[in-house]
Order: structure tokens, then sequence, then C-alpha cells
């Protein structure tokens, strides 16, 4: 699978006078890209722009050819996202219906998604919850519902926000050795530099600007420096 290029063209984003998002410029080509930053440093929002889902103020984001705002149609097929919470994301009563509806948003017919909707299912060993109650999975549960439906439509890029808050030690190594897997691009926004130190290229953002970018070996020992300075530990 060819890395799609992303590229980040002087996106602002600001709510009234408040600015979110300043100015940000990245190319990005490899791979797995980890975003680190403190809380409020504008993570979300940054992946809410390269999937499409908000505007920018001004400036835009393209991947390959794909102006990610203005082609929704072109974008769904580029980048999916996994967001911090999977209660925003899952909208269906049950679970063959959730996996369903982004088939269908890409094209396929009711009974072409059901059969890819059960070859995912199928694929982590989930097919028994073909009619279960999404409302009634766990937290973990339900990012991995969430992940099956993202991967289902086959993107080329997937951004992970966060996607190990709430899980336990054995959901995480899971669902972290799945996404290891994955062909597709990953931007795996974490808290956790470790998730992310065998990486092609971190992006470190502090208060709406990019602070560094480059190597995990280059970026996140400084990340961390700063983080012990933060916390009155050094
Ligand atoms: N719709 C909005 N209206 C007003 N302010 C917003 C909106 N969305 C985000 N913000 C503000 O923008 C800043 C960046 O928020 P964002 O959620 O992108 O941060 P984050 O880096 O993902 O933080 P966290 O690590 O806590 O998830 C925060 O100060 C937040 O309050
Ligand atoms: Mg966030």
């Amino acid at each position: 699978m060819k890395n799609p290029h992303i590229s980040i063209n002087q996106v602002s984003v600001s709510v009234g006078s408040r600015s979110i998002l300043c100015d940000l410029d990245a190319q990005l080509n490899d791979r797995r890209i980890g975003i680190v930053g403190r809380n409020g440093s504008g993570k979300s929002t940054l992946a809410r722009c390269l999937c499409g889902l908000i505007k920018p103020t001004s400036g835009r984001v393209q991947i390959d050819d794909i102006d990610i705002y203005a082609d929704r149609k072109g974008a769904i097929q580029k980048i999916g996202i996994l967001f911090q919470n999977p209660d925003h994301q899952i909208i269906y009563p049950t679970v063959g219906e959730e996996i369903d509806f982004g088939l269908r948003q890409i094209g396929h017919t009711a009974p072409q998604a059901r059969e890819k909707t059960r070859q995912m299912l199928a694929r982590f060993g989930t097919l028994d919850w073909i009619d279960r109650q999404t409302a009634s999975l766990s937290q973990g549960q339900k990012q991995l519902l969430c992940l099956m439906s993202i991967l289902a439509m086959e993107p080329d890029v997937i951004v992970l926000d966060e996607p190990f808050s709430g899980l336990d030690i054995p959901t995480r190594r899971i669902l972290g050795e799945t996404f290891q897997s994955l062909p597709q691009t990953l931007i795996h926004i974490t808290h956790d530099p470790e998730a992310i130190e065998t990486y092609d290229q971190v992006l470190w953002l502090d208060a709406g600007q990019i602070h560094h970018i480059g190597l995990p070996s280059q970026v996140l020992p400084r990340f961390m420096d700063a983080m012990m300075t933060a916390s009155g530990l050094t």
C-alpha cells in the first residue's frame, strides 16, 4: 500500500476571537505518525481538520489530490477517525447496522454492505455481535466496533485520538497489536510516548502551534523534559 501524502497548508482554527490552531504547516508522508501535546493544545481539533469534520478558519488539508473538507465523498475513502470517546461515534442500535452504515456511505448496496460487515466481524472473531445492542457493549468493545466500522470502509489513513483511554491492559494490548499490523497510515494522538517511540515521525503541538516535528528520538525526549518541567519534577 502506497503511503498517501498528507498536506497541512497554513491551517488555522479560531472560535470567536480565540485561536485554537495557528498557522500549521506540515507535510506528512510516513506510515506511522504520532501526535503529542498537553491537554487543550489542539490535538483533537487538528484530528477533526484532518478528517474534514471541521472547516479550518483559513488554510486547508489535502490528502493526495483530495481537498478533505470540500470533497466529503473523496474524504471518507481517504481518511477515517477513531474518536477519543466511542460514544461520540456510535449512532445505530445494533452492531451490524453501525458497520453497515459506513459501507452504505461509500456506495455499497444493503446486501453488499451486510456481507462486508459479516466478513469484518468474522475477522475479529465477533460475528456473534452482529445483532447485539451497541449500548450493551463495554468501552473496549465499543472501541473495537468503531475500529471495525472504519476498517470496513478501507480508508488510506486512520486517525486514532487517544484510542486507549479507559481500556484495560489486555484490551489495550489486543487493540495495540491490531493497530501495529494495519497496512494503513496511522496518525496516533497519545499521552503515552512509549506507544509511539517506534513510529516514523512525531508532531508535538503546543498551544495550537507545531512546537517540534521530527523523529521520535528527537522529539520525545524533549517533550518528556518539558512535561517533567511543567509538573515541577525537575
Ligand atoms: N468548539 C469549540 N469551541 C470553543 N473552544 C473549543 C472548541 N473545540 C475546542 N476548543 C478549545 O480548543 C482547545 C483545544 O482543544 P482540543 O480538544 O483540540 O485539545 P486536545 O489537545 O485534544 O486536548 P486533550 O489532550 O485534553 O484531549 C481547548 O482549549 C478547547 O477548550
Ligand atoms: Mg483531545
